[in-house]
C-alpha cells in the first residue's frame, strides 16, 4: 500500500508492504550513485538488498546507538560522499532506525546544499514516526537534536518484515508510539489494538494507520508551530522520566508511563490496559520533585507554563497549559 505526503511543494510516497525491500529499485530511483548508510546493529542484509539494486551502490556502516548521533558520524557521511565524487543528482539511502535516518537526512540536507535521500526505517519507532516529517538532526554538546534541518525524504520504503530481527523490548517501544497516536487521534486503531491477540500479522495496517495520523498532523503544521505538539502526548512527563532514569527507561517506555499522567477517566484505564498488553511500563519509581525538576528543564517549556496534551476520550485530545504548581499536582496525583 502507498501513502502520500503532500505539503506545499513537498511531495513523496511512503510504500508499505512485507518483502518490499526486494523491490527497492521499483520504488526509488537507484540508477545513480547511491550511498547506503546503516549502523552496526542493523542486519547488514537489509543494506545489501538495496545496494544490489543500485547501478553504483556504496555502503557506510556507522556504530549503532544514540552515542553515534554526532557531528563525527555526520562528517563520515559527508566524507564518503565527497570521496566517491557524489554530485547533486546522486542520493543517500538510510537503512536503520531513527538514529541512522536523522543523521543521514541531515548529511543529505547539507551536502551540496541538499541532495535526495530515501528512508528505509527498520525499527517500529522509525516506521511509525521518525521516517516521515522531515526533521533531521544530530546531538551536540550533550543536547539532543540541537543541530539539524528540515529535509524531507524523496521516498520512504517500509518493510515490516525487517522488524522480525528487532528485540522484543525495541518492538514494544515502538508500540508505545502507536498507542500514543491511536489514543489522541484514532479510536478505531485503538480498538483494533485492544481486540488483537498479536499485532505482528497486522503490522502493515497498524503502521499505515499510525502514519496517516503523523502525515495529517505534519501536513497541517510542517514547521512544528502548533498542532504538531499533539505528537508529544505523554512526552512532557515522559521526557522527565527518561532523564531521571539515566538510561534505564527507553524513550518509548518513558512515554508509555508519561501518557498515563496526561490521560484521564475511561481513556486512562484503556491506555493502561493496552500498555500492559504490550509489556510497557505503567508507572515509574521517581518522586514528584525529581520529575518536576526534569519536566521544567524540558525544551518544550514556554515561560513558566508547560503545554500538555490531555486525553479523556480515546481518539480525541486537547491542549492544556500547566504552571509548575499544576504540573506538580498532576504528577502527585499518580504517586
Ligand atoms: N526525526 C524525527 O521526527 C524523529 C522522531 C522520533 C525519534 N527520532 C530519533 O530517532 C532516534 C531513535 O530511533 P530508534 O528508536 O529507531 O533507535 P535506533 O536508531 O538507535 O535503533 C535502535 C537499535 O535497533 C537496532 N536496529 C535497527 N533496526 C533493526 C532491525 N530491523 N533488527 C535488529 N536491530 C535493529 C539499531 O542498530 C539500534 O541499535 C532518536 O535519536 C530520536 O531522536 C527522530
Amino acid at each position: 500500500m502507498t501513502l502520500e505526503f503532500r505539503s506545499g511543494r513537498i511531495a513523496y510516497d511512503i510504500s508499505i508492504g512485507n518483502g518490499l525491500l526486494l523491490e527497492a529499485d521499483r520504488i526509488f530511483d537507484l540508477k545513480r550513485k547511491v550511498l547506503v548508510v546503516t549502523d552496526s546493529g542493523v542486519p547488514v542484509e537489509y543494506a545489501r538488498a538495496i545496494i544490489s539494486r543500485c547501478s553504483e551502490g556504496h555502503l557506510l556502516v556507522i556504530p549503532q546507538g544514540e552515542e553515534s548521533k554526532t557531528l563525527e558520524s555526520f562528517e563520515s557521511i559527508l566524507s564518503a560522499l565527497l570521496d566517491a565524487g557524489f554530485t547533486r543528482s546522486d542520493a543517500v539511502v538510510a537503512v536503520g532506525g531513527g538514529v541512522v535516518g536523522d543523521i543521514s537526512g541531515f548529511a543529505a540536507a547539507c551536502y551540496q546544499r541538499g541532495i535526495d535521500y530515501y528512508n528505509v526505517p527498520t525499527t517500529l519507532l522509525s516506521q511509525v514516526d521518525s521516517s516521515v516529517g522531515g526533521k533531521t538532526a544530530v546531538n551536540f554538546h550533550g543536547i539532543k537534536n540541537i543541530v539539524g534541518a528540515f529535509h524531507h525524504p524523496a521516498g520512504v520504503l517500509i518493510d515490516p518484515r525487517t522488524l522480525l530481527t528487532l528485540s522484543p523490548r525495541l518492538f514494544s517501544e515502538g508500540m508505545a508510539e502507536v498507542v500514543k497516536m491511536a489514543a489522541t487521534s484514532d479510536a478505531e486503531l485503538f480498538r483494533l489494538l485492544e481486540n488483537c491477540d498479536d499485532p505482528k500479522p497486522l503490522l502493515p495496517e497498524i503502521i499505515a494507520a499510525a502514519l496517516r495520523i503523523k502525515i495529517a498532523v505534519v501536513e497541517q503544521d510542517p514547521e512544528e508551530k502548533d498542532l504538531r505538539a499533539v505528537l508529544n502526548f505523554g512526552h512532557t512527563i515522559g521526557h522527565a522520566i527518561e532523564a531521571a532514569s539515566a538510561g534505564s527507561f527507553f524513550h518509548g517506555e518513558a512515554v508509555a508511563a508519561g501518557m498515563l499522567y496526561a490521560a484521564e477517566g475511561e481513556a486512562a484505564a484503556r491506555i493502561e490496559a493496552l500498555l500492559r498488553k504490550f509489556s510497557l511500563p505503567v508507572s515509574d519509581p521517581f518522586t514528584t520533585e525529581e520529575l518536576l525538576r526534569f519536566a521544567l528543564r524540558d525544551k518544550k517549556r514556554s515561560g513558566e507554563a508547560v503545554k500538555l496534551v490531555r486525553v479523556d476520550t480515546i481518539g480525541k485530545f486537547r491542549f492544556e497549559w500547566a504552571d509548575p504548581a499544576a504540573l506538580g499536582a498532576l504528577i502527585q496525583s499518580r504517586k
